[in-house]
């Protein structure tokens, strides 16, 4: 395997979201899933450490044990190969971003054990890596994460960074001055990863950040602490804005709940890990979407704007939407997931 595919898959391992819905998935029942895992269990060779050497023999190795097992890419990797280096690399203290500079390098064999307790692990358990080893970067940011919160994978990180960094005479910014916004809302932050990114973006912004579950927002608050933003970052738990009074904001971004009916029953094993509020959308995936677009009017500045991603659901929310001019927002591995609506076309709806 070339090293510099790999570098390539490491690197992306740091930065690329990954698609919420995306992942595909047989129709199993629950039974013959059982029997899938069990034969991939029967079926692991056993391996002892010695006999791989380098960084690049686990990723091999581990690469080839997940393409054996048909798991499924869809938390902070798209790829076998991003995956395998994501775990190498996490296991031996290495930002995913350094594998070049050691992938011919010796792995010790108690470093050996633990890479290869992950790799079996990951497929045996088909738990998403990110919590196997309670790590995942965004924007090359790393974030703790376990159970408790979904994985992030939210397009809205890379979107902060391309369409909110301030006029670059290109006019892809959807705001002229970063430094001009002073109030930021998350809602429905999850593990806090996304109102992190916002409070760097806009080093001037109080953020405010919602969650209905109380262990997400307590994963959302190791990691504020974790990011020394405990002073200007501020967690609330309840039902969307329902915690917030008339409290407005310059920005609302959201990545909520927008999985519909079906998507709920196709969901890969690997997001049956993760908690089903995070995704259960009902039964056309905007149950949610709709009560924050009603709402979001009554909480933002005259001349704020509402950042939400929607996942598939672009025809949906354009079809319960078709006054609103919305405009849709690619990114590299995404078209038309995300939306922005400026307050004054929010104007007028719902209420607080
Ligand atoms: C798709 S996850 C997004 C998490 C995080 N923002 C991210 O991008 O990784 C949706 C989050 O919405 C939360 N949630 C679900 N219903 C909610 C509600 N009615 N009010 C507030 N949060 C809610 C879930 O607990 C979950 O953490």
């Amino acid at each position: 395997m070339a090293k510099k595919t790999v570098k390539t898959a490491a690197k992306k391992a740091a930065k690329t979201p990954a698609k919420k819905t995306t992942a595909t998935k047989s129709k199993t029942s629950a039974k013959a899933k059982a029997s899938v895992k069990k034969l991939a269990a029967a079926t692991l060779p056993k391996v002892s450490a010695g006999e791989l050497v380098t960084l690049l023999d686990y990723v091999r190795y581990a690469t080839s044990r997940f393409i054996e097992a048909k798991l499924a890419f869809a938390h902070g990797t798209t790829d076998p190969v991003s995956e395998a280096a994501f775990i190498v690399c996490e296991l031996l203290h290495l930002h995913p971003d350094q594998f070049e500079s050691f992938a011919m390098a010796r792995v010790t064999a108690a470093e050996g054990r633990k890479i290869l307790d992950v790799i079996h692990r990951r497929v045996t358990t088909r738990k998403p890596a990110a919590y196997l080893v309670n790590k995942i970067y965004m924007r090359g940011l790393p974030f703790y994460v376990d159970e408790r919160t979904i994985v992030p994978r939210s397009f809205i990180g890379e979107l902060l960074d391309t369409h909110f960094a301030g006029d670059d005479g290109e006019g892809a910014s959807l705001i002229d001055d970063p430094m001009d916004v002073e109030s930021v809302l998350d809602l429905c932050t999850g593990s806090g990863c996304i109102a992190i990114l916002a409070a760097q973006s806009f080093p001037n912004a109080q953020v405010d950040a919602v969650d209905l579950s109380p262990a997400a927002l307590a994963v959302a608050m190791r990691n504020v602490i974790d990011y020394g933003l405990d002073e200007r970052l501020t967690l609330y738990k309840g039902d969307l804005f329902a915690p917030l009074g008339d409290t407005t904001y310059d920005l609302i971004i959201t990545n909520p709940p927008y999985v519909d009916a079906q998507g709920m029953a196709d969901l890969p094993d690997e997001c049956l890990a993760e908690p089903s509020m995070a995704f259960d959308g009902g039964i056309d995936g905007l149950d949610i979407v709709r009560k924050i677009i009603d709402q979001a009017g009554a909480h933002l500045n005259p001349h704020g704007g509402l950042l939400c991603e929607v996942g598939r659901g672009r025809a949906n929310v354009d079809e319960a939407f078709p006054d609103l001019p919305l405009i849709w927002l690619d990114t590299e591995d995404s078209e038309g997931e995300v939306f922005w609506v400026s307050a004054a076309a929010l104007q007028g709806r719902g209420g607080i």
